[in-house]
């Protein structure tokens, strides 16, 4: 995997035609109030797979904690139109949030999680997940005032890190926003702004 390179990503703006420039503006100004932030992912598809998901819900911003490491495996380009932050350590990533206004919400199974379907959401919420093979740390869970997870009812101990952000960035929109207008469908896919990175 490389590592997240926003210079690089500059450079790629910088070269890019004003029709291209202006999808990504367009975009910018439908972009939801909320942000999703990892901690520590390590596999390139789950990363670029999540990229991919908030993207089709509108996410703000998608913030690394910890790893930078990162692949544009499964997203198909569409980071590149994403807003991306990385924070190098736990205590950054507090402060980054407490000065962006932010209310952490841990998203990780546990006793004391609230069962999806009865949380609440706060106004500006930051979706914390955790790694594919430990969790959210500790740490990163206490400093959370809120923790939500998806109930299971199979054998399966967890789900895959993007389905968990799938499941929840879904009810997220669809409850908080009942009004948003969807992209047009066009055949069996939404329609493609030309020019988006997916052509
Ligand atoms: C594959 S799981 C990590 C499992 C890890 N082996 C552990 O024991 O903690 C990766 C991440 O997906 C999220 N996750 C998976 N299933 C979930 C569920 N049912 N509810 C809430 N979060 C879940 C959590 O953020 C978790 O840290």
């Amino acid at each position: 995997m490389a590592r997240f390179d926003p210079k690089q990503l500059e450079q790629f703006w910088r070269e890019q035609n004003p029709r291209r420039r202006a999808l990504r503006e367009r975009l910018a100004r439908r972009r939801l109030p909320y942000g999703v932030a990892v901690w520590n992912l390590t596999k390139g598809w789950n990363i670029g797979n999540l990229i991919r998901t908030a993207n089709a819900f509108l996410c703000g911003e998608i913030v690394l904690v910890g790893s930078e490491e990162f692949d544009d495996t499964g997203s198909g380009g569409i980071y590149r139109f994403e807003r991306m932050h990385h924070e190098p350590d736990i205590g950054r990533f507090h402060q980054y949030a407490a000065r962006e206004g932010y209310e952490i919400i841990a998203v990780e199974i546990g006793q004391d999680a609230v069962p999806l379907q009865q949380f609440r959401y706060p106004s500006k919420p930051l979706f914390l997940l955790g790694s594919e093979l430990k969790g959210l740390d500790s740490e990163l869970i206490a400093l959370a005032p809120h923790r939500v997870m998806i109930p299971q009812y199979g054998l399966i101990p967890c789900l895959n890190v993007n389905v968990t952000c799938s499941i929840l960035l879904y009810d997220y929109v669809t409850r908080t926003f009942p009004d948003l207008e969807p992209v047009p469908v066009e055949g069996a896919k939404f329609k493609i702004d030309p020019g988006s990175g997916q052509d």
